[in-house]
């Protein structure tokens, strides 16, 4: 599919799903895609989520405190891509699909396999993302029948190709605790 940075192939063997991260603060919405979304604990349910905090939507999430999950389905590249890849400062995305706001207020796509309704529990920063750790406070499936699309299926969609450097070694960050 393109790819050539051994690193991000490499990476691209880390089973990810995509998903659309909708976030909402003070009668704004706005929704970015995401594949850097994973569980992180059962009682209470909670997920983490890695954030640029240079995307338009990362003050609105911190300011909000509040996200919603939407897990694409097989097939939804088009959707991937035009959330991906197009910026709040410059459209309103969500004026293109069919949304509804989830019971805490975020944005969710009609057209997911299912959503996930998130609190923000807590933030701590890595390389160049945040990581935001949330409590998952509602969520339910949205179609029948779906497969959760995939972070590899998606090629160099995102970029990382370039950005992830070409080989690992040395450590770049000072260790802590
Ligand atoms: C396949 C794919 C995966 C992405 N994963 C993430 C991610 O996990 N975290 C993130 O902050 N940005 C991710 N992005 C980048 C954002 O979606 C992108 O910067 C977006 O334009 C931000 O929109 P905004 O400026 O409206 O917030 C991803 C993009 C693509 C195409």
């Amino acid at each position: 599919m393109g790819v050539q940075n051994p690193v991000k192939r490499l990476f691209m063997s880390l089973t990810q799903g995509v998903y659309v991260v909708g976030v909402a603060d003070d009668g704004l919405h706005n929704a970015f895609t995401a594949s850097s979304v994973m569980q992180v604990s059962l009682q209470p349910p909670m997920l983490a989520l890695a954030v640029n905090p240079a995307n338009a939507s990362y003050p609105m999430l911190v300011g909000g405190g509040i996200f919603a999950v939407t897990v694409l389905r097989d097939g939804q590249q088009d959707l991937a891509d035009y959330f991906g890849n197009h910026s709040a400062r410059n459209e309103n995305k969500l004026g293109t699909v069919a949304w509804r706001a989830s019971p805490a207020g975020a944005p969710v796509l009609d057209e997911g396999v299912s959503y996930f309704d998130c609190r923000v529990f807590a933030k701590h920063p890595a390389g160049d993302h945040v990581v935001i750790l949330a409590e998952v406070t509602g969520g339910d499936f949205l179609q029948q029948r779906g497969r959760p699309l995939r972070y590899d299926e998606l090629g160099d969609m995102d970029g990382s190709d370039e950005l992830l450097p070409d080989r690992l070694g040395a450590s770049a960050l000072s260790r802590r605790g």
